[in-house]
C-alpha cells in the first residue's frame, strides 16, 4: 500500500476542510488547513498593525510567528496555535476573514507558508486543503481535488458556521467577503488560486458531506 498526498483545493466555503478531515480521519493521514495558516498570519499581522507594504516589517513579522495545530483525535478536528496561544476561534471571526485575502496574496507570506507546508507533507499521508496545493504546494500530488459550489449555498453554510460560534452576520456582508476573497484569490500574482490541469472537478452543491468524503476515499483508493 503507497502512501498519497491528497490536495484539496477550491473557492472559499466549499466544504473543504470537513470533507478534508473526514477523508484524513477515515484514510489515518494526517490533516492540513492551510487557511488556518493564512488566517493566524493575518491576526498577528492585524494585532501588531504590520503595515503590509512595508517587506522589511512583513519579513521581521514572520520570523517572529510560529504556528502550530493540535489534532482532536475524535472529530479530527484541529486547533490553530499562533505563538503557544490558542487562536482557533479567533482566527474565523469576520474581522479576520475581511483581511486574510490581502495577507495571503503577500509574496513573502506565501513563500514562508508553502516552505512550512512543503516540510508538513515529507512524508505523504498527508490531507492539505487550501487554494494552491494542487499547484504550487504539491504539484505532484497523487490525488488533487478542485472543489465548487453555488455561492448562495457557499454564503450559507459559511452563515451556519458562524452562527454555532456565536457569531451573528447577515448574508449579504457573508456574500460580500467571499466574493472579495475569492477575486484576490484568483488574481494575485503569487500561487493564485486555479484549477490544477490534473485536478477532479467537484461542484458538491447537491452534494451531502458523506457522499464527498465517499467519493474523495474512492478516488485515493485508487491510487494507494
Ligand atoms: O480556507 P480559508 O477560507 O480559511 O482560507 C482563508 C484565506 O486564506 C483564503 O481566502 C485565502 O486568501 C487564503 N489562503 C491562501 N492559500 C491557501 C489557503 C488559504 O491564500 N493555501
Amino acid at each position: 500500500m503507497s502512501s498519497i498526498i491528497i490536495a484539496l483545493d477550491g473557492y472559499s466555503s466549499c466544504g473543504k476542510s470537513t470533507t478534508a478531515k473526514l477523508v484524513a480521519k477515515q484514510l489515518h493521514y494526517a490533516y492540513i488547513d492551510t487557511g488556518a495558516m493564512y488566517r493566524a498570519v493575518t491576526l498577528f499581522f492585524i494585532q501588531n498593525h504590520i503595515t503590509l507594504t512595508n517587506p522589511k516589517e512583513v519579513r521581521k513579522a514572520l520570523d517572529d510567528i510560529q504556528i502550530g495545530f493540535r489534532l482532536h483525535p475524535e472529530t479530527f478536528s484541529n486547533d490553530t496555535f499562533l505563538n503557544g496561544m490558542n487562536v482557533e476561534s479567533e482566527i474565523r471571526k469576520m474581522y479576520v476573514s475581511d483581511r486574510v485575502s490581502e495577507v495571503s496574496a503577500i509574496t513573502e507570506v506565501r513563500r514562508d507558508m508553502v516552505a512550512q507546508q512543503q516540510r508538513m507533507g515529507k512524508s505523504k499521508r498527508i490531507v492539505m486543503d487550501g487554494r494552491d496545493i494542487g499547484t504550487v504546494v504539491f504539484p505532484e500530488a497523487e490525488l488533487k481535488i478542485f472543489m465548487t459550489a453555488d455561492p448562495l449555498m457557499r454564503a450559507s453554510r459559511r452563515q451556519e458556521e458562524l452562527l454555532a460560534k456565536g457569531e451573528m452576520v447577515g448574508l449579504p456582508e457573508i456574500i460580500a467577503n467571499l466574493e472579495k476573497r475569492d477575486y484576490i484569490d484568483t488574481h494575485r500574482a503569487e500561487g493564485p488560486l486555479v484549477q490544477a490541469a490534473d485536478a477532479v472537478l467537484v461542484d458538491n452543491t447537491f452534494m451531502t458531506i458523506d457522499e464527498q468524503v465517499e467519493l474523495v476515499v474512492r478516488l485515493a483508493d485508487e491510487q494507494i
